[in-house]
């Protein structure tokens, strides 16, 4: 009985298959413990031979059956092993980082419209190929008027009514779609493309705007300047700008003032808030009485003041970005510099930039 239990601590404590084959050896072999005990059997009288036999070949049995247990044991723990080494987990993405970067026109568009989200502004749309109602005569800006040759307007090809579509030259027709589709009060931002035929390190052909109109009873140009006051310390992250308001004249305003934001250009780089420089981000004034009619609003009862900012003017502003044509080239390596990393969401609370 020892010999047994000898032998089963022996198989239950073998850690590796080869541990095994040497028990088997050593124990069931020709010169092994059990056989050598049969081999004694030969000397015994018949009855002791006959009940030490079955005893002996009961623990033949039992040793062989321990051992062929243990082995499956062993060999069902290699194979996890083996699994668990060689595990691939197909679901993880093919490439560890995402590559592509947020555009800054698009990233400051979404500043943008958190910034005058926060302030009650909602986000209005209108089409590129506008006509020309909306795009001019509707502004105050009538066919002879010399607004139209200054905005170097791309036209489309004639219809059989003389008439021309055009790509629009401003978010400024964005307002008389508005004030045509809804009813005052009325707060409003539009971003979107313009287009004119102008190319410089300023221009391009196609850039962005952001229009603002707001349009009630009683909102007047004190209203107007700590709007873009307000708009220009949130949008650079700083606790006062430098802002130079002058007076102007836009055909759809009455008054109308430029507003320019200081900087300085040393070295090639815009910086904002120093030097001695202005650069023009915006356009506003008083939305005037034609264009409240124009937008079937009574100009004696509404009143109310607008805004167009040049977009990827304060994107190259506040990202010191010196050149606007790089925005729409496409270069990789540039959008690599320049671009944000894709989940950044920029947020009033969790920060804009
Ligand atoms: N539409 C003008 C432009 O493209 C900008 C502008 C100026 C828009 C004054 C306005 C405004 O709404 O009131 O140059």
């Amino acid at each position: 009985m020892t010999l047994e239990k000898d032998i089963l601590q022996q198989v239950a404590a073998a850690s590796e298959e080869a541990a095994l084959e040497a028990i088997r050896v050593a124990t069931l072999g020709k010169k092994g413990s059990i056989s050598e005990q049969m081999k004694l059997l030969g000397a015994m009288s018949p009855d002791e031979r006959k009940v030490a036999g079955a005893a002996l070949n009961v623990l033949k049995d039992k040793v062989a059956d321990a051992i062929a247990a243990r082995k499956g044991v062993l060999q069902e723990a290699q194979l996890e092993q083996r699994l668990a080494s060689e595990k691939i987990d197909v679901t993880l993405p093919a490439r560890a980082e995402p590559r592509g970067t947020v555009h800054p026109v698009s990233q400051v568009w979404e500043e943008v419209v958190q910034i005058f989200g926060d302030l009650g502004f909602a986000v209005a749309e209108g089409p590129h190929i506008e006509d020309d109602f909306h795009n001019f005569t509707a502004l105050n800006i009538p066919q002879e008027h010399p607004a139209r040759q200054e905005h170097d307007t791309f036209y489309f090809n004639e219809k059989p009514d003389g008439s021309r579509m055009v790509l629009r030259t401003h978010t400024s027709p964005v307002q008389i779609r508005t004030m045509l589709s809804s009813k005052p009060p009325i707060r409003i931002i539009a971003p979107g493309r313009t287009f004119r035929c102008d190319s410089d390190m300023t221009h391009t052909p196609m850039f962005n705007q952001i229009e603002g109109l707001v349009i009630d009873e009683t909102s007047h140009m004190g209203h107007l300047k700590w709007i873009l006051a307000e708009f220009c310390k949130s949008f650079f992250e700083v606790d006062d700008v430098k802002m130079r308001f002058r007076s102007s004249h836009f055909p759809f305003t009455e008054p109308s003032m430029e507003v320019d934001i200081n900087c300085s250009w040393e070295g090639g780089q815009v910086k904002i808030g120093q030097g001695s420089s202005w650069l023009e981000i915006l356009g506003s004034g008083m939305v005037h009485p034609n264009v409240i009619k124009a937008g079937g609003l009574d100009p004696a009862k509404y009143q109310g003041f607008a805004w167009g900012l040049g977009l990827d003017r304060i994107a190259m502003l506040k990202y010191g970005i010196p050149d606007l044509r790089a925005f729409f080239e496409a270069d990789l390596r540039w959008l690599r510099h320049y671009g944000f990393k894709a989940l950044s969401v920029p947020t009033l609370p969790g920060g804009l930039s």
